[in-house]
């Protein structure tokens, strides 16, 4: 077994597209030596599993700091996947086709109408489109379709090649990563952090940023740290096969969604489950995410299914993300709790993270998510 050198400037326990992002922005902007620690495989849960949809303005009720957090992040993407692909060669697929909202029930067709509503007297980029003109943009739409919304700006990356740019993109700067390896406990002295042992060993440090998603509070929770109470959320997925594409756009409604890949494949998604850490796919998930796309296009019905799994969403207590310096701890901070928005999220948090970390800055996008909520004294 290999052993883990005894000190690092940072240690990031987790290594899915949060722990990735935030390790490539700390060696971007010099931290010294930081050393990234996954207890399996690089990028293979929660966000190895998602859709990779980047969908501030769909799902959103009203224009609050989960709502600006999630516009300015989905804003950074095209920077973002233009300097992965000049550091990589890597092409992370980011689609700005755009997504369709669909109505496919009278209470869908009162709900989009109110998103239509204060979206546009908020400035925001929606249009509101009968069934004929949803239908002349994506002819497989079901008949029964009585409109939807388009958002020209909610759009989508191909989650899987965002992580191979990041871990490439880490590897090139030098960052020291630790696969197989589990974060056992973080080690404090006094009121500042000391480090944490690994199964491999003790690394000493100055700063611990826990990345570690849906397993977060496992680190927590015997400790008088802040403890988001984590949650797992399953999410299960079906594969098809679509050659040719039977859509261009994101196809979402309440219920479910379709998501087109440039090399034919169509997710279609997903559930919302309770089951504990049990990450698998069962006969009652796929036929409730068939039952809710079939809804929104009959037609997938033609389609081959070539790959289905599940992975679990991180949802705190409050289902809000979990962001910044832990006030009772110098030299603690969170970065999880990224709930269905974790790919959505990453490089705004790989940025504010990074600057609280080299600069002691706190943003104000930041403030209202800090992990100081979850205290058990009064910071
Ligand atoms: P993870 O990717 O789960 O990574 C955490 C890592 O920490 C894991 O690799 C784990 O092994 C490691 N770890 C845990 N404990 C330890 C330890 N003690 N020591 C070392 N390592 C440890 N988000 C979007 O923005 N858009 C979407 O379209 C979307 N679709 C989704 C669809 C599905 C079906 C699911 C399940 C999720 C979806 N999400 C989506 C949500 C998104 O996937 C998550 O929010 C995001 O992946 C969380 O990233 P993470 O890095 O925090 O967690
Ligand atoms: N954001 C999509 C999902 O979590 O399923």
């Amino acid at each position: 077994m290999a052993y883990t050198k005894g000190s690092a400037d940072v240690v990031i326990i987790g290594g899915g597209v949060i722990g990735l992002a935030i390790a490539r922005g700390l060696a971007l902007r010099g931290a010294g030596d930081v050393c990234l620690i996954e207890r399996g495989t690089l990028g293979a849960e929660a966000s190895f599993a998602a859709a990779g949809m980047l969908l501030p303005q769909v799902e959103a009720d009203a224009e609050d700091d989960f709502f600006k957090l999630a516009c300015r992040s989905r804003d950074l993407y095209p920077s973002f996947a233009a300097a992965l692909r000049e550091e990589t060669g890597i092409d992370v697929e980011l689609d700005t086709t755009g997504t369709l909202y669909l109505a496919l029930n009278e209470h869908d067709n009162e709900e989009i109408e109110k998103r239509c509503g204060w979206q546009k007297r908020a400035g925001l980029s929606v249009d509101l489109l009968n069934v004929a003109e949803v239908r002349e943009l994506e002819p497989c739409i079901s008949e029964s379709a009585l409109g939807a919304l388009l958002f020209p700006d909610d759009i989508q990356v191909e989650n899987r090649r965002l992580l191979s740019a990041l871990a490439n993109s880490v590897n090139n700067l030098g960052v020291r990563v630790f696969t197989e390896t589990n974060v056992e406990s973080l080690e404090m002295k006094r009121d500042r952090v000391e480090g944490v042992q690994t199964s491999r060993g003790p690394i000493r440090c100055k700063s611990i940023v826990i990345a570690a998603g849906t397993w977060s509070s496992f680190l927590l929770r015997s400790s008088v740290l802040p403890d988001p109470g984590m949650q797992p959320v399953r999410g299960q997925m079906i594969c098809l096969e679509s050659k040719p594409h039977l859509t261009r756009h994101v196809l979402y409604s309440p219920r479910g969604y379709l998501v087109p890949r440039q090399d034919g494949r169509l997710l279609a998604g997903s559930t919302s489950e309770s089951a504990g850490f049990a990450k698998r796919v069962t006969a009652g998930g796929i036929s409730s995410i068939l039952q809710n796309t079939l809804e929104i296009s009959p037609a997938i019905a033609e389609l081959a299914v070539v790959d289905t799994w599940a992975g679990l969403r991180p949802r705190p207590a409050d289902g809000l993300p979990v962001l910044g310096a832990c006030g009772e701890i110098d030299g603690l901070f969170y970065a999880t709790g990224h709930y269905r928005n974790g790919i959505l999220l990453a490089p705004l948090t790989a940025e504010l993270i990074t600057e609280a970390i080299m600069a002691g800055v706190t943003s104000p996008l930041l403030a209202p998510f800090s992990p100081d909520r979850f205290s058990s004294q009064p910071v």
